[in-house]
Order: structure tokens, then C-alpha cells, then sequence
């Protein structure tokens, strides 16, 4: 199949979990909703994407896959509440919609988002089992990590204080690892966690999801040229291409990777899929 229609059909399947999610966990209220709007305006739906395909992989049960890629999607989702903000990139518009704090106040969009990270850790608390509390509190400890001061909120700070300013592309780079890596790497790890693998294989993950956000975020700051015209010009720097930083980086993570290699080809193929997105 190809990756695209793989990817829709994903979309379909994970959106009636969701859905079912909310039903069950999310009221009527005004915030309530703040919440609920953020979370089904739309989204590609990537990062729980990536978390289904290693789950499958390393056999883990569908109970477990979907804690996972929940939780994932949810915090995604805070993240670009948050990033919408007139404090932040000042976004009126999210998926061709109303942001959030347009449709529901800006008081409620800062409280959709932090609400929403909260119930991405209750639904691994309450989804995994308690069998496995030990591995549960690592996945935790990951996510207590990538988040803050070690990962994106470090990373969105930096990105806000170095707009119009000049900085070099390896600093670039840095922040896009913080910023958006991060997240991907959770979406990645986790599972490898659940399955309590060898640390040989963790450092692969870890490897993987790095360069996956980074060519993730290449890609969009020329999706989003209108509102990145800085990015795009250091990438062009350099006398390299972004095409060719991308594909150095895909190599770098699939060549000699005993997951992410040619064991399994999808994985250098889904990063080339991003690569040439169109949205
Ligand atoms: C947007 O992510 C935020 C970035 C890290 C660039 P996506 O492009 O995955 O957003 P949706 O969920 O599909 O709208
Ligand atoms: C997204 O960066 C990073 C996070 C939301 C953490 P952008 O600011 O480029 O994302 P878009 O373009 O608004 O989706
Ligand atoms: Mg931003
Ligand atoms: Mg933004
Ligand atoms: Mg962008």
C-alpha cells in the first residue's frame, strides 16, 4: 500500500479511537469545548501514525498502541494551541480554521492547552497495565523530559527569542531538535519502552526520531515560507541544498539501523514521504 493511502486509512481508524476518547472523558462546558474543537479541526495525524507502524512491528497489544498514540496526539495538540497564541507565533488561523484562542478566548485556549497535557499522562496511567508500572513510569519520566526545559517548551522559547534575529544554522538546527524533535521522540520511544528493548535499540529510536523531527521541520518552515522567510534563507546557506541536509540526515538514521534499515524499508521511505510532502 502505498504510504499516503496507509496513512488515511490510519487517519479514519485513529479518529473514531478519538472520538470515542472524548465521549467518554470531556464534557460540555466552555473550556470542555475549547478542548474538544482543538483536538478534531483536523491534523494528519503523523506522530500517531509513526506509533502504530513500530507498535505493530514490536507486537504490542492494540490496547497499548492506542494509550500511546493518544496520548501523543493530545500533546501535539497542546503544543500547537499553545504556539498559536498572540504571545507566540499570534496564528488567527489553525488548519484553515479559527485557532483556538479566537474561537474561545484566549484565557481558554491557555487552559484547553495545559488541560490537555494533563489527560495525555491520565490516559497512559489508566490505559497501561499496572504489570507493567515500571516501565509505565519510564515512559512517564520521557515524556516529564522531552516536555520542558530539555524539550519543547525550551525549544519554542528559543525559537520566539531568536525570530528576526541572526543565528547561525547549526543553532537553527538546535532549536528545531527541541522544538519538534522532542515530540517525535516520545512518539517513538515509547513503545520501544513498553517493550522493555535493549538499549542498542533505544539509541536507534532516538537517533530516528531526532532526524525524522528535524526533516519534519525543514519541510514545514518551506511549507510555511509566508511566515518563515528566515529559516529558508539559513537553510540555504551553507552552499547545501535542504533537500540534500534532509537526505544526509535520512541516511544518517536508516543505513545502518537494525530497525530503521533495511530490516524494515518502510521507515527510510516514510522519511523521504515527508520529505516531498506537499502539506
Ligand atoms: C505542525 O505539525 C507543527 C510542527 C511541528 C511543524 P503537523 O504538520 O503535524 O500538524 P497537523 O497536526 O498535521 O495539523
Ligand atoms: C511548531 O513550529 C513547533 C511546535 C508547535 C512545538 P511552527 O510554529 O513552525 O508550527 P506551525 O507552522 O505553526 O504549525
Ligand atoms: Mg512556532
Ligand atoms: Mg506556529
Ligand atoms: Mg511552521
Amino acid at each position: 500500500m502505498k504510504i499516503q493511502d496507509e496513512i488515511n486509512e490510519f487517519r479514519k481508524n485513529f479518529n473514531i479511537s478519538l472520538k470515542d476518547y472524548i465521549d467518554k472523558n470531556i464534557g460540555n462546558d466552555q473550556l470542555d469545548k475549547a478542548i474538544k474543537y482543538s483536538l478534531t479541526i483536523g491534523g494528519k495525524r503523523i506522530r500517531p501514525f509513526i506509533v502504530k507502524k513500530i507498535s505493530d512491528l514490536l507486537k504490542l497489544s492494540s490496547k497499548e498502541c492506542i494509550a500511546l498514540s493518544l496520548s501523543v496526539e493530545l500533546i501535539h495538540t497542546y503544543t500547537l494551541i499553545h504556539d498559536d497564541l498572540p504571545a507566540m507565533d499570534n496564528d488567527d488561523l489553525r488548519r484553515g480554521k479559527p485557532s483556538t484562542h479566537i474561537k474561545f478566548t484566549e484565557a481558554n485556549a491557555i487552559l484547553a492547552g495545559n488541560s490537555i497535557f494533563s489527560l495525555a499522562i491520565s490516559i497512559l496511567i489508566k490505559e497501561i497495565s499496572p504489570k507493567k508500572n515500571h516501565l509505565l513510569i519510564k515512559i512517564i519520566n520521557l515524556l516529564c523530559d522531552i516536555s520542558g526545559i530539555n524539550g519543547l517548551a525550551k525549544g519554542q522559547s528559543l525559537d520566539i527569542e531568536m525570530q528576526n534575529k541572526k543565528i547561525t544554522l547549526n543553532k537553527l538546527l538546535k532549536i528545531n531538535e527541541l522544538k519538534t524533535s522532542k515530540l517525535f521522540e516520545f512518539c517513538v520511544l515509547s513503545p520501544f519502552i513498553l517493550k522493555n528493548s535493549s538499549t542498542t535499540l533505544i539509541n536507534e529510536a532516538k537517533l530516528f526520531a531526532t532526524n525524522l523531527g528535524l526533516v519534519f521541520q525543514i519541510t514545514d518552515d518551506f511549507l510555511d515560507i509566508k511566515n518563515n522567510q528566515g529559516a529558508p534563507y539559513l537553510y540555504k546557506l551553507n552552499n547545501k541544498s535542504p533537500k540534500s541536509i534532509c537526505s544526509q540526515l535520512i541516511d544518517e538514521c536508516t543505513t545502518n539501523s537494525k530497525f530503521f534499515g533495511k530490516n524494515n524499508s518502510f521507515f527510510n521511505e516514510f522519511l523521504y514521504y515527508i520529505l516531498d510532502r506537499k502539506t
